[in-house]
């Protein structure tokens, strides 16, 4: 007889540019689960969208967006040796270009269409089918895993939040002001929590996590100690 180890499901949420994917990343390398960046899916999409006229201007052309849905093909590949993943898009690695301004100012835009987020939901619990799996998102412990075994809810003061993208940005060698960033991420916020369809909140069984004066490595020993607590259990 074969015993079928349980799947641990562990959903992220939160807000912009408050440290989630590293937070996922590190329990996920530590618990050698797999990582999924939900917002990669949709940062992707709006690539796909800026690069083909779909999204013009802040204006989305809805009618081509539907059509084109199909056209899309994200995959998370993984270096191994490097432990790190990267996002593909149609074959072409677009980790960095996804990262971009431009992006980030078009992505909500696209993330409230209902398409847009049923194709992303489907491939998102299609992760968890065969893994044991960290994801970070906005609505990963509402509405792709409501029942995920562990929901981890994060929050940071937006100027804290603004100077770490600032810092990050900078050294990827990208142009941007600290008021520019702090706008995108204030706008985000709002129209992430405001959307029509699962828009961000706080599941009601979420842990909160304000990681506004937390090391890294502090954030991550708080949650394993609450994966621990679960597990044990
Ligand atoms: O996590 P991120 O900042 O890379 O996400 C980019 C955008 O994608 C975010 O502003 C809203 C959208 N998003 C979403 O609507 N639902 C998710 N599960 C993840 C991201």
């Amino acid at each position: 007889m074969t015993f079928e180890q349980k799947k641990i499901i562990i959903a992220i949420d939160g807000f912009s540019s408050c440290g989630k994917s590293t937070v996922a990343k590190g329990l996920a390398e530590k618990l050698h689960f797999l990582y999924i960046d939900s917002g990669a899916m949709y940062r992707a999409t709006t690539l796909y969208c800026l690069e083909n006229n779909i999204i013009i201007n802040g204006v989305v052309n809805e009618e081509k967006l539907n059509k084109s849905l199909d056209n899309i093909h994200i995959e998370f590949i993984s270096d191994k040796g490097a432990g790190t993943y990267f996002t593909f898009l149609n074959g072409k690695n677009i980790e960095d270009d996804i990262r971009n301004i431009e992006v980030s100012n078009n992505v909500s835009n696209i993330s409230i269409f209902k398409k847009v987020r049923e194709k992303m939901v489907a491939l998102q619990r299609a992760y968890a089918i065969e893994n044991s799996i960290v994801m970070d998102g906005r609505d990963i412990g509402t509405v792709v895993f409501p029942n995920a075994d562990l929901k981890i809810f994060m929050t940071a003061d937006v100027k804290i939040r603004a100077t770490r993208r600032y810092n990050e940005l900078l050294q990827k060698g990208q142009k941007v002001s600290l008021q520019e960033i702090e706008k995108n991420i204030m706008d985000r916020d709002e129209k992430d929590q405001t959307r029509a369809i699962s828009p961000l909140k706080k599941a009601n069984d979420a842990i909160v996590l304000d990681n506004s004066y937390l090391t890294h490595e502090e954030q991550l020993n708080w949650v394993i100690a609450k994966v621990n607590s679960i597990i044990n259990n």
